[in-house]
Protein backbone atom coordinates (compact mmCIF):
# COMPACT_ATOMS: atom_id res chain seq x y z
CA UNK A 1 0.00 0.00 0.00
CA UNK A 2 1.33 3.56 -0.69
CA UNK A 3 1.79 6.09 1.54
CA UNK A 4 -1.22 8.31 2.65
CA UNK A 5 -2.01 10.81 -0.20
CA UNK A 6 -3.58 13.08 2.85
CA UNK A 7 -1.45 14.40 5.86
CA UNK A 8 -4.24 13.04 8.83
CA UNK A 9 -4.24 13.72 12.48
CA UNK A 10 -1.99 11.42 14.60
CA UNK A 11 -4.10 8.86 16.90
CA UNK A 12 -5.07 10.09 20.07
CA UNK A 13 -2.90 8.46 22.81
CA UNK A 14 -6.29 7.31 24.51
CA UNK A 15 -5.94 4.20 26.35
CA UNK A 16 -8.62 2.34 23.65
CA UNK A 17 -10.16 3.86 20.61
CA UNK A 18 -13.33 1.65 18.46
CA UNK A 19 -11.77 1.04 15.31
CA UNK A 20 -12.33 -0.19 11.90
CA UNK A 21 -11.41 -0.37 8.22
CA UNK A 22 -13.41 1.29 5.58
CA UNK A 23 -14.08 2.42 2.23
CA UNK A 24 -15.29 6.07 2.98
CA UNK A 25 -16.97 7.65 -0.15
CA UNK A 26 -16.16 10.81 -2.04
CA UNK A 27 -18.83 13.15 -1.61
CA UNK A 28 -20.61 12.84 -5.22
CA UNK A 29 -21.24 9.10 -4.11
CA UNK A 30 -22.03 10.00 -0.61
CA UNK A 31 -24.43 12.54 -1.91
CA UNK A 32 -26.52 9.55 -3.58
CA UNK A 33 -26.54 7.53 -1.54
CA UNK A 34 -28.05 9.86 1.31
CA UNK A 35 -30.46 10.10 -1.39
CA UNK A 36 -31.10 5.83 -1.65
CA UNK A 37 -31.18 6.44 2.52
CA UNK A 38 -33.57 8.99 2.48
CA UNK A 39 -35.66 7.20 0.50
CA UNK A 40 -35.88 3.65 2.68
CA UNK A 41 -35.79 5.43 5.59
CA UNK A 42 -39.58 7.07 4.40
CA UNK A 43 -40.25 3.62 3.28
CA UNK A 44 -39.41 1.75 6.81
CA UNK A 45 -39.34 4.78 9.39
CA UNK A 46 -36.16 3.40 10.49
CA UNK A 47 -33.27 5.34 12.15
CA UNK A 48 -31.39 7.46 9.19
CA UNK A 49 -27.56 6.96 9.21
CA UNK A 50 -26.41 10.91 9.07
CA UNK A 51 -24.54 11.59 5.28
CA UNK A 52 -21.72 11.94 7.01
CA UNK A 53 -21.22 8.24 8.70
CA UNK A 54 -21.90 6.87 5.68
CA UNK A 55 -19.05 4.05 4.38
CA UNK A 56 -18.33 0.63 3.72
CA UNK A 57 -16.71 -1.31 6.52
CA UNK A 58 -14.08 -3.68 5.24
CA UNK A 59 -13.12 -5.05 9.00
CA UNK A 60 -14.23 -4.39 11.93
CA UNK A 61 -11.60 -4.57 15.12
CA UNK A 62 -13.64 -3.36 18.11
CA UNK A 63 -11.64 -1.65 21.05
CA UNK A 64 -8.07 -1.30 20.73
CA UNK A 65 -5.36 -0.98 22.95
CA UNK A 66 -3.06 1.95 22.53
CA UNK A 67 0.04 -0.93 22.67
CA UNK A 68 -1.77 -2.36 19.62
CA UNK A 69 -2.69 0.58 17.71
CA UNK A 70 0.44 1.38 15.48
CA UNK A 71 0.26 -2.57 14.67
CA UNK A 72 -2.59 -2.45 13.03
CA UNK A 73 -1.40 1.11 11.01
CA UNK A 74 1.58 -0.96 10.30
CA UNK A 75 -0.60 -4.01 9.17
CA UNK A 76 -2.61 -1.45 6.40
CA UNK A 77 0.43 0.23 5.59
CA UNK A 78 2.39 -3.16 4.44
CA UNK A 79 -0.57 -4.21 2.50
CA UNK A 80 -0.47 -4.03 -0.96
CA UNK A 81 -5.02 -3.61 -2.38
CA UNK A 82 -5.25 -2.37 -5.65
CA UNK A 83 -8.05 -0.06 -6.53
CA UNK A 84 -11.67 -0.78 -8.15
CA UNK A 85 -14.92 0.06 -9.62
CA UNK A 86 -17.10 -0.69 -6.95
CA UNK A 87 -21.33 -0.65 -8.35
CA UNK A 88 -24.35 -0.48 -5.75
CA UNK A 89 -27.30 -1.92 -7.78
CA UNK A 90 -29.08 -3.57 -4.94
CA UNK A 91 -30.79 -2.19 -1.82
CA UNK A 92 -31.17 -5.18 0.64
CA UNK A 93 -32.62 -5.28 4.25
CA UNK A 94 -31.65 -8.33 7.04
CA UNK A 95 -34.06 -9.02 9.91
CA UNK A 96 -31.09 -9.83 11.93
CA UNK A 97 -29.79 -7.07 12.44
CA UNK A 98 -32.70 -4.69 11.14
CA UNK A 99 -30.35 -2.72 8.77
CA UNK A 100 -31.30 -1.83 5.52
CA UNK A 101 -28.01 -1.26 3.30
CA UNK A 102 -27.27 -0.77 -0.21
CA UNK A 103 -25.25 -3.60 -1.90
CA UNK A 104 -24.18 -5.11 -5.24
CA UNK A 105 -24.63 -7.77 -7.54
CA UNK A 106 -20.81 -7.83 -8.48
CA UNK A 107 -18.54 -7.80 -6.17
CA UNK A 108 -15.43 -6.68 -7.14
CA UNK A 109 -12.18 -9.52 -6.87
CA UNK A 110 -10.13 -6.83 -5.63
CA UNK A 111 -12.64 -5.99 -2.90
CA UNK A 112 -12.71 -9.31 -1.57
CA UNK A 113 -9.29 -9.68 -1.52
CA UNK A 114 -8.72 -6.22 -0.08
CA UNK A 115 -11.49 -7.43 3.21
CA UNK A 116 -9.53 -10.96 3.19
CA UNK A 117 -6.44 -9.52 3.25
CA UNK A 118 -7.18 -7.53 6.34
CA UNK A 119 -8.52 -9.88 7.97
CA UNK A 120 -5.66 -12.21 7.73
CA UNK A 121 -3.33 -9.64 8.81
CA UNK A 122 -5.92 -8.85 11.65
CA UNK A 123 -5.83 -12.53 12.70
CA UNK A 124 -1.97 -13.38 12.70
CA UNK A 125 -1.62 -9.64 14.80
CA UNK A 126 -4.12 -11.65 17.44
CA UNK A 127 -7.09 -9.55 16.85
CA UNK A 128 -10.66 -11.81 17.24
CA UNK A 129 -11.98 -11.30 13.11
CA UNK A 130 -15.35 -11.78 11.80
CA UNK A 131 -15.92 -15.20 11.36
CA UNK A 132 -19.07 -14.56 9.05
CA UNK A 133 -18.37 -14.30 5.35
CA UNK A 134 -17.48 -10.76 3.96
CA UNK A 135 -20.46 -8.89 2.34
CA UNK A 136 -19.79 -5.94 1.15
CA UNK A 137 -22.90 -3.01 2.38
CA UNK A 138 -23.25 0.20 3.20
CA UNK A 139 -26.00 0.56 5.62
CA UNK A 140 -28.49 3.44 5.12
CA UNK A 141 -30.90 2.64 7.85
CA UNK A 142 -30.80 1.05 10.88
CA UNK A 143 -34.05 0.01 13.56
CA UNK A 144 -36.48 -1.36 11.39
CA UNK A 145 -38.31 -4.07 10.78
CA UNK A 146 -39.96 -3.38 7.45
CA UNK A 147 -37.87 -4.07 4.29
CA UNK A 148 -37.96 -1.26 1.42
CA UNK A 149 -39.86 -1.32 -1.18
CA UNK A 150 -38.10 -1.70 -5.04
CA UNK A 151 -36.87 2.06 -5.14
CA UNK A 152 -36.03 3.72 -8.85
CA UNK A 153 -32.69 4.46 -8.91
CA UNK A 154 -29.96 4.16 -11.27
CA UNK A 155 -27.31 2.02 -9.85
CA UNK A 156 -24.59 4.11 -8.86
CA UNK A 157 -20.77 3.60 -9.55
CA UNK A 158 -17.87 4.40 -7.00
CA UNK A 159 -13.93 4.40 -8.37
CA UNK A 160 -12.85 3.17 -5.09
CA UNK A 161 -8.71 4.24 -4.32
CA UNK A 162 -8.21 4.37 -0.67
CA UNK A 163 -9.45 2.60 2.18
CA UNK A 164 -9.15 4.56 6.03
CA UNK A 165 -8.74 3.38 9.05
CA UNK A 166 -11.43 4.86 11.03
CA UNK A 167 -12.48 5.71 14.95
CA UNK A 168 -16.11 5.42 15.97
CA UNK A 169 -17.35 7.02 18.99
CA UNK A 170 -20.52 7.80 20.88
CA UNK A 171 -20.73 11.31 21.54
CA UNK A 172 -24.22 13.28 23.14
CA UNK A 173 -24.62 14.38 19.55
CA UNK A 174 -24.91 10.64 18.22
CA UNK A 175 -22.20 8.29 16.64
CA UNK A 176 -19.13 9.93 15.50
CA UNK A 177 -16.50 8.46 12.87
CA UNK A 178 -13.09 9.80 12.33
CA UNK A 179 -10.78 8.92 10.16
CA UNK A 180 -7.46 8.25 11.39
CA UNK A 181 -5.21 7.59 7.84
CA UNK A 182 -5.99 6.92 5.00
CA UNK A 183 -3.75 4.72 2.13
CA UNK A 184 -3.95 4.87 -0.93
CA UNK A 185 -4.98 1.91 -3.28
CA UNK A 186 -2.57 1.39 -6.31
CA UNK A 187 -3.14 0.14 -9.93
P1 LIG B 1 -22.99 -2.14 10.07
O1 LIG B 1 -23.00 -0.83 9.34
O2 LIG B 1 -23.45 -3.27 9.26
O3 LIG B 1 -23.68 -2.04 11.41
C1 LIG B 1 -18.70 0.70 12.60
O4 LIG B 1 -19.43 0.27 13.69
C2 LIG B 1 -18.87 -0.22 11.43
O5 LIG B 1 -18.41 -1.53 11.78
C3 LIG B 1 -20.29 -0.36 10.95
O6 LIG B 1 -20.28 -0.25 9.56
C4 LIG B 1 -20.73 -1.73 11.37
O7 LIG B 1 -21.44 -2.43 10.39
C5 LIG B 1 -19.44 -2.46 11.56
N1 LIG B 1 -19.52 -3.31 12.74
C6 LIG B 1 -19.93 -2.94 13.95
N2 LIG B 1 -19.85 -3.96 14.81
C7 LIG B 1 -19.36 -5.01 14.11
C8 LIG B 1 -19.05 -6.35 14.43
N3 LIG B 1 -19.18 -6.82 15.67
N4 LIG B 1 -18.58 -7.13 13.44
C9 LIG B 1 -18.44 -6.66 12.20
N5 LIG B 1 -18.71 -5.40 11.83
C10 LIG B 1 -19.16 -4.58 12.77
Amino acid sequence: MTKPRAKTPAPRSEARLRLFFALWPPDAVRDSLFEWARTCQVQTRGRLVERSNLHMTLAFLGMVERERQKAVFALAARLKGSCFELVFDRIGYWPHNRIVYAGTRRVPPALTELATELSRGLAQAGFATEERPYVAHVTLVRDTALAPARIAASPLTWQVDAMALVESRHEHAGLVYRTLERWTLTG
